[in-house]
């Protein structure tokens, strides 16, 4: 979501500021916004849109100081204006804020205006000011005012006659302490802080930090001054770049082969499983998964793997509607939750709510230093990378090979699968990079299919099985990026309404390797076509010989294994959505609306 970066530093703040932000851009992007202080002055600029408007505007409008506080905003209280951005002001404070206050409403009456701003954010300057005018002192009249704050938030306040200290606060959302010579840092995520400084010290729920150039004093949620653990971040893992690719996605749905390789050598030994870390799970008697968005789809494709290979019954949720649905959770189930940023307000919620009642938290992440990652008993990192793009590929292609591992590790411990089994599935995973690689060949036909598509209203993907959710997914990344409506129906439940729908002018994706349900997803695909749909069948060559008599276009993939298909899969479900939308020309990499990291509800 919204992007944070603080700086004290030796140098000119704001161009050093403009630079992490656009390194912080991907995660919410509809206005930004830097202050400093000079002089002992403190000021600011904004600008709506894209960082290139704040950078022209500091060309027009410059900002002078060694300290300063910046930000990428994703908007929740109030439109995307340049009143609404941040950093938010009352006379000597400027904040920055990522998160919602939930009682902001019940502070804006004590705290009276005059308000220039419709967000949440701006209560917390009213209210400092107001401490300040009382004659605290600054860091004091900060965590007054922290004290007085309900919800999430990571904040890094700025003050006027100050240019030696900024005072960071979380509730909720991640915020990191960086240190320099001589310098000091606040951002929102490593990658922020990447090329200024690799010793970062990330914050704990509750913390408050009292940052000066001399160093960082911290202050636990009890108030007592506490010491966190410095840790040195791999530079490498903060870059970010397009390696010649236009679009981060397209990077990184190419980076897959190799990813994918990388994380199942952190899984194979020989021809067998071997976890990171031991679970037992022939003590569990269910695994109850839950996610958001693309992390819940590969959960819901992990079910038939963790029920067809462990005989471990499995439930998917969606963790927003978990976490207020009070369901039951026994002690002998297993909760396991899965989110690439490892940040998602609504699966950290959700976990939390799990805490203390299933017999184990497991988390399947890619950042490790996340705070899903820190409130889990065992994490399954995925080594997926940086992702950029909004949109997710590399880290979901990950999580499947990872939730497969542990299926299959599952099925080992629970006696479900020999020794035999095991190394012929371990054969196959080994198989899937190089797979992976041929079967970015289909890029050519996306391409030139994506024209065709974009034209469509509406697109149906229908699929059988784990394909079903694979189809979730080819719907899903169709609409974040080309914004065309696309809906998902398991194959045999067409019949059941949405054949309604069908006519000549609806594009039906049909994702179909051959397995022993391809016959019964060709005979619902023949229902679409006998009502003119205009079937697009993703299949291998057998399923091409097979049934491609009538359809509009097919798209062959290598033929694979069916356990490891949902993998291979995943390469159309990406490629069509991502030429669709570098044919319409919208937004790949940060499509309108959306954030990469979601910390708010
Ligand atoms: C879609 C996408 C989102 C995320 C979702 C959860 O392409 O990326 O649906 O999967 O917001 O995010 P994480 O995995 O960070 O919890």
């Amino acid at each position: 979501m919204c992007g944070i970066i603080g700086i004290l530093g030796k140098h000119q703040a704001a161009p050093i500021m403009v630079e992490a932000l656009k390194r912080l851009e991907y995660r919410g992007y509809d206005s930004a916004g830097i202050a400093t202080v000079e002089d002992g002055v403190l000021d600011r600029r904004r600008a709506v849109g894209k960082l290139v408007n704040l950078a022209d505007l500091l060309v027009t409008d410059p900002l002078s100081g060694f300290a300063g506080i910046g930000h990428t905003r994703w908007a929740t209280h109030g439109a995307p204006s340049v009143a609404n951005a941040h950093p938010h002001r009352a006379d000597r404070v400027a904040v920055v804020h990522n998160g919602i206050i939930e009682n902001f409403r019940e502070l804006r009456r004590e705290a009276s205006g005059p308000y220039e701003s419709e967000t949440d954010t701006e209560v917390i300057v009213r209210l400092c000011e107001l401490f300040l005018e009382d004659g605290m002192e600054p860091q004091d009249a900060a965590f007054a005012t922290i004290d007085r704050l309900e919800g999430a938030y990571a904040l890094c306040f700025l003050f006027d006659g100050e240019p030696d200290l900024l005072i960071a606060a979380r509730v909720g959302s991640p915020l990191a302490i960086g240190h320099g010579d001589n310098e000091m840092f606040v951002g929102s995520d490593a990658i922020a802080l990447g090329p200024l400084t690799d010793r970062l010290t990330y914050l704990e729920e509750g913390d408050r930090a009292v940052v000066t150039r001399a160093g960082v004093r911290i202050f636990d949620a009890d108030g007592r001054q506490t010491n966190r653990e410095m840790k040195r971040i791999h530079v490498d893992a903060t870059r970010i770049e397009k390696a010649g690719h236009r679009h981060f996605m397209g990077k990184e749905i190419h980076e897959q082969p190799q990813t994918l390789s990388g994380v199942l050598s952190r899984y194979i030994e020989g021809d067998r499983i071997v976890l990171p870390t031991d679970y037992d799970f022939s003590a569990t008697d269910r695994i109850q998964m839950v996610a958001c968005g693309t992390a819940q789809i590969a959960c819901s494709v992990a079910k038939y793997w963790f029920e067809a290979l462990a005989r471990l019954p499995a439930e998917v949720d969606i963790a927003s509607e978990y976490r207020y649905r009070e369901g039951p959770v026994g002690i002998d189930t297993t909760a396991l939750f899965v989110s690439q940023s490892g940040e998602t307000a609504d699966t950290l919620a959700a976990l939390r709510y799990a805490r203390g009642k299933a017999r184990a938290i497991l988390s399947v992440v890619n950042v490790v230093e996340s705070s899903i990652a820190r409130d889990s008993d065992i994490i399954y990192p995925i080594h997926a990378g940086v992702e950029v793009g909004v949109a997710s590929t590399k880290a979901f292609v990950n999580q499947l090979a990872v939730l497969l591992c542990l299926a299959i590790a599952a099925g080992v411990q629970r006696g479900e699968i020999d020794a035999q089994r095991e190394a012929e599935l371990v054969a196959g995973l080994k198989l899937l990079p190089g797979l992976m690689s041929q079967g970015l060949t289909i890029e050519e036909r996306c391409e030139a299919l994506a024209s065709r598509l974009s034209e469509a209203s509406d697109i149906l993907f229908l699929g059988r099985g784990p394909m079903y959710p694979m189809a979730h997914e080819g719907a899903l990344k169709l609409k974040e990026i080309s914004y065309i409506h696309a809906e998902a129906y398991a194959s045999g439940e067409l019949k059941h309404g949405p054949i309604a729908l069908v006519d000549r002018t609806l594009p039906v994706v049909v994702f179909a390797p051959m397995d022993p349900l391809f016959e019964k997803t060709v005979s619902n695909m023949q229902e679409v076509m006998a009502r003119e749909g205009q079937v697009l069948l993703v299949t291998d060559a057998d399923g091409a010989k097979q049934a491609s008599d009538g359809v509009w276009e097919v798209l062959v993939m290598p033929r694979i294994d069916p356990v490891f298909a949902p993998i291979l899969y995943a390469l159309p479900a990406q490629l069509l959505a991502y030429h669709t939308a570098v044919h319409k020309g919208t937004d790949v990499d940060q499509p309108r609306n959306l954030a990469k990291s979601v910390t708010v509800e």
